[in-house]
């Protein structure tokens, strides 16, 4: 099968239902990809260029200009739509270029509610872009059961989630939300970042929106900016592909051979990922200087029955507290940790260490992160794939 040709919808519904059937190791590792047509090489060439030749004008090989289409592009595309059980991908410069697609979709006087947990970087560009042009946003505990119903009005056009969110690790019922959203007529988009679809895959349940950070698990080595959406509507997918074009945030050749490459191993770092979490959080748990640990793994959270039914496993990421919640004694932690890298970003090989107050959440005022349960003291940890004694042995001695 030609890949190499310009995407049009018979085309993606035929590629679905190839993809349906496989497997997901087998579609991380197949799904969009063929020999390149001209020379036969195996791995995806990056074709960098700007634009392609015509033989008349219109008359051309799928390829007009690179920010509409480009031959290293669409397989990354087909790919991740397969891994989503999606027909259609979308490929953008980073997972905030998806966001704001998504968000054009909308005009003002539409109203879009939202987790109250969320990266900082949703939140800030809903409060300080899109406000500005009259779009309202409100924030609500998507995890409680009644908060989404009790919230919904005709006004609702769109329904954000974010689970796990990010970086408190709380679990939205996915299926109950969406049901909610469609009786009222609103869209539902889910931010699948720390799940991959590995772990969850929303568009099966009745999402219409999957968004990704490329950047983190799936691209999975800390060396690319990229974001995604997948989508099953063929309308979506076309407005969306239009502002992709129209509004030309996408990603450079070179970038999208990166996550290629990275989605080959996706499943075996993501099973590594979820043993070495479930092995810190339960560390962590059993500490005496620890106080509240937060991993959708732990038989404690809240969140534990909701995430065995709707995810396959629990993840990488955990957070925790400091007993004593002494802003001295987490930066201390912070300072002493070493395997671990203190720095934004979560999902590569590595083991990373967040601060979100002054990092990733920086951007959420003070008083909100306080109302929404999200301490100045919070540790996030993206636990990395390394040996899990090391891990746990560097985490013992920052502790200390
Ligand atoms: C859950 C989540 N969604 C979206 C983003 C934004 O992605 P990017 O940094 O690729 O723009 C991030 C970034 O940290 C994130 O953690």
């Amino acid at each position: 099968m030609a890949l190499h040709c310009v995407p049009y919808l018979p085309f993606f519904h035929t590629l679905h239902t190839l993809y349906i059937l496989m497997k997901f190791a087998t579609k991380a590792i197949h799904a969009g990809i063929e020999p390149d047509p001209t020379t036969g090489a195996v791995m995806t060439p990056i074709y960098q260029t700007s634009t392609y030749a015509q033989a008349s004008p219109g008359k051309h090989k799928g390829y007009e200009y690179s920010r509409t289409h480009n031959p290293t592009r669409t397989p990354l595309q087909v790919c991740i739509a397969a891994l989503e059980n999606g027909l259609h991908g979308l490929c953008f410069s980073s997972g905030m270029a998806a966001t704001d697609a998504v968000i054009k979709l909308l005009k003002p006087g539409d109203e879009v509610l939202a987790g109250n947990d969320l990266y900082g970087g949703t939140y800030r560009i809903f409060t300080k872009i899109f406000a500005v042009y009259g779009i309202k946003f409100k924030f609500l505990p998507l995890h409680l059961p009644g908060a989404l119903e009790a919230a919904i009005t005709p006004a609702t056009k769109l329904v954000w989630m974010e689970t796990p969110t990010n970086p408190l690790l709380n679990i939205t019922d996915i299926a109950a939300c969406v049901r909610i959203a469609k009786a009222a007529g609103a869209l539902t988009v889910v931010d699948n970042t720390f799940a991959t679809p590995y772990l969850q895959r929303p568009l099966d349940m009745g999402a219409d929106i999957v968004l990704h950070s490329l950047t983190k698990y799936m691209a999975g080595h800390s060396d690319v900016i990229m974001g995604a959406l997948v989508t099953n509507s063929d309308a979506l997918a076309q407005q969306l592909a239009f502002i992709q074009n129209a509004c030309g945030a996408v990603p450079g050749p070179q970038d999208c051979f990166l996550v290629l490459r990275g989605l080959k191993t996706l499943h075996l770092r993501m099973e590594r990922h979820c043993s070495n979490g479930r092995a810190v959080a339960n560390f962590l748990n059993q500490q005496p200087k620890v106080d509240a640990v937060y991993y959708p793994g732990l038989p404690s959270h809240p969140g534990h029955t909701l995430a065995s039914s709707q995810m396959d496993d629990f993840g990488g990421m955990v957070s925790f507290n400091l007993k004593g919640d002494s802003m001295d004694d987490a930066v201390a932690f912070m300072e002493r940790i070493k395997l671990f890298t203190l720095a934004e970003s979560l999902g590569g090989v590595e083991s990373l260490c967040c601060h979100p107050a002054t990092m990733t959440h920086a951007s959420i005022p003070p008083a909100e992160r306080a109302a929404n349960g999200l301490k100045d003291t919070l540790i996030r940890l993206s636990v990395g794939i390394e040996d899990i004694e090391d891990i746990l042995a560097d985490l013992a001695q920052a502790i200390g």
